[in-house]
């Protein structure tokens, strides 16, 4: 458990804030832990009827923290906190909605992917940079942002790495939309309150229709680990990595 995520509940609403600003949200394997048992003890609570995906201003996730990534690089210990983050994204039987403003690079894009509904700020920019730090999609994305993005979309957004803004994305149909960033957890909860007031059964089975079946999700999700895992080890990610860390800032 750690303090740099929050829980809470706002009446039929699980709330789950990433809240490590000096490091923009990078996500760290204790963050991922506490998610998903945020996701799991969310969905086992019959008052709980969806959840929030909240971030700090201008700040929704700098993606996975690069410093863990860097460790199993040069031969260390990763752990499974990850894979079992995917695990409850894939699993979580309620609705998923996020309110993303500023960053969102990585896993703070492919969440998203996994989303129901997803608000995001003018000054936010998606972005998943995985070939340039040597490695390849994951969470999934390899799957959903064809689905979504068609396959052009989807190479621009993984493969060139290319910023989306929020107007690209939602032009895109990588989100619901666009608000104010004073606006934006008031337009997120709104969403999340009107989920909550539907009939919850008849929803569930509506959503599971919508949503890409979750064995074929598994599957995707092991082959991209696999890349990903060897990827963490190779030179490319090796010297991508360390460059970031080593950096100077100007
Ligand atoms: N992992 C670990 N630390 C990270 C991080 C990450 N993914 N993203 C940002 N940080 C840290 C920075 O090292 C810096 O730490 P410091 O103050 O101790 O030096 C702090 O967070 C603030 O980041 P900074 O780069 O100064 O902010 P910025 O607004 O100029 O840039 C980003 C923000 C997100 C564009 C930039 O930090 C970045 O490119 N991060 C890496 C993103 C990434 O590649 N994620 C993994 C995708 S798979």
């Amino acid at each position: 458990m750690t303090d740099h995520i929050l829980v809470e509940r706002q009446g039929a609403i699980q709330i789950i804030r990433m809240n490590r600003p000096d490091k923009k949200n990078a996500l760290t394997r204790a963050m991922y832990a506490t998610m998903s048992k945020a996701l799991a003890d969310g969905d086992a609570d019959p008052a709980v009827r969806v959840h929030v995906f909240l971030g700090v201003p201008g700040a929704f996730s700098s993606g996975n923290d690069l410093a863990d990534f860097l460790v199993i690089a040069t031969g260390g210990e990763g752990g499974n906190e990850v894979w079992d983050f995917l695990m409850a994204l894939a699993k979580t039987e309620k609705p998923m909605v996020s309110g993303v403003d500023g960053i969102a690079v990585g896993i703070g894009t492919t969440l998203n992917l996994h989303c129901d509904l997803t608000f995001a700020t003018p000054r936010t920019v998606f972005r998943t940079p995985f070939v340039d730090l040597g490695l390849v999609p994951e969470a999934g994305s390899s799957l959903l942002a064809p689905l979504i993005l068609g396959r052009q979309g989807a190479f621009a957004l993984l493969g060139l790495g290319e910023g989306f803004s929020a107007e690209r994305a939602k032009a895109a149909g990588l989100i619901y939309e666009v608000v104010e960033e004073d606006g934006l957890e008031a337009a997120a909860l709104a969403a999340a309150g009107a989920i909550a007031a539907k009939p919850p059964q008849a929803l569930k089975i509506a959503r599971d229709l919508m949503r890409a079946p979750r064995d074929e999700l598994v599957a995707r999700f092991k082959v991209e680990s696999e890349r990903f895992s060897e990827r963490l080890k190779s030179d490319e990610a090796r010297a991508a990595l360390t460059a970031f860390m080593t950096r100077k800032k100007a």
